[in-house]
């Protein structure tokens, strides 16, 4: 773990996740005459992203391709989260403009997402090395951008609506197994966390109609699908009211719910400020919710997080992780993201992060140091002052943590019955199988006659820290 902080800032127990996650598109061939490669990085909302857009430029005459070199159209859907991402980003636009300039000067560049949204022209006027940029509320234009490129002109569009969410366009399904699918229930957000630069790179925050919802729920589970997670930066203030419908996210779990008992329910992210009980108990009332929620803290003292400008202080997050326990159940799973190193932060308040972990034992959390963005509230008000190896350290303290937690819930697992659904194959071993728990713990076991799809009754004899494993017994 040490070794990977040098070259990371996010570091979840076993595995990197969001920004330094890659998702590529895959090889598709409707016989449409041109193709287009997209490469997204970020939170799964970028991901989700980038199946409206292979849907809006199939309808426009292209399929999608998993290598660049053969695409007559290279997306790069980008994340801004932290300075470490946009370098990522950057490195990877660098060598698809050299392969434009020494291999295929026809090729078209696009630059999509949060980073195309915050750097507005300048990748395309002052660096030169794109040749489209879209935002995230840009997507319908992509077709006429790209013809616009076609005609030696300037394409870009980063305006940001109240209004867009995409709610007629049925998604290309890009990596999927074909039994999980994540679902945008809403886009954009309305927090103003000091930290964080997804205001301004998503915009307002606006929920999708509820009908169009269902009906990609539907659809999915039509196709087999038995999983679906509903996305949104702060899912809890979900709110329809319009054409006489009041829907709150409670009520949408429940309609969901209510498609098929086959089907699983997870959503992502819950604000501690905004989880009411109403959504813990619709939890609790309906088995195939699952028992987990994503709880980012951030930190544990008060004064940070007053700073972060999260709008509740550890108490309040403690009562509402405690909210979780008593209404869902003691054994829900539940995960946390931390930031170390916040302006100002102080060994004490550092340990209070600490203290907090402590009380909650999260199954899993996503950590990192922090990351001043350009024009965030932090920047312009506070100093980014703990130096970089105190946050490493820190962080590095929050990590080791972590695992112990993980391994301890993972350990009261043993011996228990979970029900499992068939994601995958084991990486490891062919004959084993992959599947996560309600409480999204990840299982692996011997295949037997089971295929992925199928729910599986699990009983678990051993566990590390990130994976239980056991043997299926129905
Ligand atoms: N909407 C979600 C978070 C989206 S961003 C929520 O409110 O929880 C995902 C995570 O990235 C955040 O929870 C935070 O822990 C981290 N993050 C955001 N901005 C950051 C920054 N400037 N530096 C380090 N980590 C950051
Ligand atoms: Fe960023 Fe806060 Fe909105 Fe999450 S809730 S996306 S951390 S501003
Ligand atoms: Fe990154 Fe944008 Fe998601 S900044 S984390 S891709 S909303």
């Amino acid at each position: 773990m040490k070794e990977i902080i040098k070259d990371i800032d996010i570091i979840s127990p076993e595995e990197a996740t969001a920004c330094e996650t890659v998702q590529v598109s895959k090889d598709e061939d409707t016989g449409k005459s041109k193709q287009v490669y997209i490469e997204s990085y970020g939170c799964q909302m970028n991901f989700s992203d980038s199946e409206i857009v292979s849907s809006i430029m199939k309808e426009n005459g292209f399929d999608t391709t998993s290598s660049y070199e053969n695409a007559d159209v290279v997306f790069l859907n980008t994340c801004s989260i932290r300075d470490k991402a946009e370098q990522t980003v950057r490195k990877r636009l660098q060598l698809f403009n050299k392969v434009k300039r020494t291999k295929r000067p026809e090729m078209t560049v696009g630059v999509l997402g949060c980073m195309a949204e915050r750097l507005k022209s300048k990748l395309l006027e002052e660096e030169k090395i794109v040749d489209l940029v879209a935002g995230p509320d840009a997507y319908r234009d992509l077709p006429n951008l790209v013809s616009k490129v076609d005609e030696g002109q300037k394409a870009i569009n980063t305006f940001l609506s109240r209004e867009e969410t995409y709610a007629d366009i049925a998604p290309i399904r890009l990596n999927s197994n074909g039994v999980s699918a994540f679902i945008s229930i809403m886009r954009g957000c309305d927090n103003m966390c000091s930290f964080c630069v997804v205001p301004f790179t998503r915009g307002r925050e606006r929920s999708r109609d509820p009908k169009s919802i269902l009906d990609e729920a539907q659809d999915l589970v039509n196709k087999g699908y038995k999983e679906v997670t509903l996305l949104g930066q702060n899912v809890d203030s979900f709110n329809w009211d319009k054409d006489d419908q009041k829907v709150n996210f409670a009520n949408l779990l429940q309609l969901v719910a209510d498609i098929s008992p086959e089907l699983r329910i997870r959503f992502s992210t819950s604000h501690p400020k905004d989880i009411t009980d109403e959504v813990l108990e619709t939890i609790a009332a309906n088995e195939n919710i699952c028992n987990y929620i994503h709880l980012p803290a951030q930190s544990g003292n008060s004064d940070i997080l007053k700073k972060m400008n999260r709008t509740y202080d550890r108490e309040w997050y403690l009562e509402r992780a405690d909210a979780v326990r008593r209404i869902v159940g003691e054994d829900c799973g539940m995960s946390s993201d931390f930031i170390s190193g916040f302006c100002s932060e102080t060994e004490e308040q550092h340990k209070e992060t600490l203290t907090l972990m402590e009380h909650v034992k999260y199954n899993l959390s996503y950590m990192f140091y922090y990351s001043e963005r350009p024009n965030t509230l932090a920047e312009k008000k506070y100093e980014d002052d703990i130096p970089l190896e105190v946050k490493k350290r820190r962080l590095q303290e929050i990590i080791d943590l972590q695992k112990e937690h993980s391994f301890f819930r993972n350990k009261a697992d043993i011996g228990k019955i979970k029900k499992i659904l068939i994601e995958g194959v084991s990486k490891r071993d062919e004959n084993q199988l992959r599947g996560r728990t309600s409480e999204n713990t990840v299982a692996i076991f011997d295949k037997k006659e089971y295929k992925i799809g199928d729910y599986v009754n699990v009983k678990i004899t051993d566990c590390t820290s990130g994976t239980l494993f056991g043997e299926i017994i129905s």
